[in-house]
């Protein structure tokens, strides 16, 4: 349930990038702080997508609508998008885990 994120110099402030392989999207804030969310439709388990243009997280399924922390929006999804537990390892990389749900 753990990975390797990669490099926080690897993630521009205002940010929002897909790890396809995790279903997680890294998130850099405009302020730098970073957080992990959950890629997964709360609906029925879509892959939601990042839309920069509209500034928001859409699910393709059913129409669910996101914010970039996470808030539900629109849509039928019944809950927000959950956020995982994310560390910065020994060597300077951003540690995700996915078991441990903070918000
Ligand atoms: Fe995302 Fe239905 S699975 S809105």
């Amino acid at each position: 349930m753990k990975f390797k994120a990669g490099k926080p110099e690897d993630f521009s402030p205002g940010s929002v990038t897909l790890d396809v392989d995790q279903k997680v999207y890294i998130v850099r804030a405009k302020e730098g702080y970073f957080y992990a969310l959950s890629a997964v439709c709360t609906h029925l388990g879509c892959i939601t997508n990042w839309k920069p243009d509209q500034g928001i997280i859409a699910c393709p399924c059913h129409g669910s609508k996101f914010s970039t922390d996470g808030t539900k929006i629109a849509g039928p999804a019944p809950r927000s998008l959950p956020r995982f537990s994310m560390v910065l390892d020994d060597n300077g990389q951003l540690v995700v885990d996915k078991s441990v749900v903070v918000g």
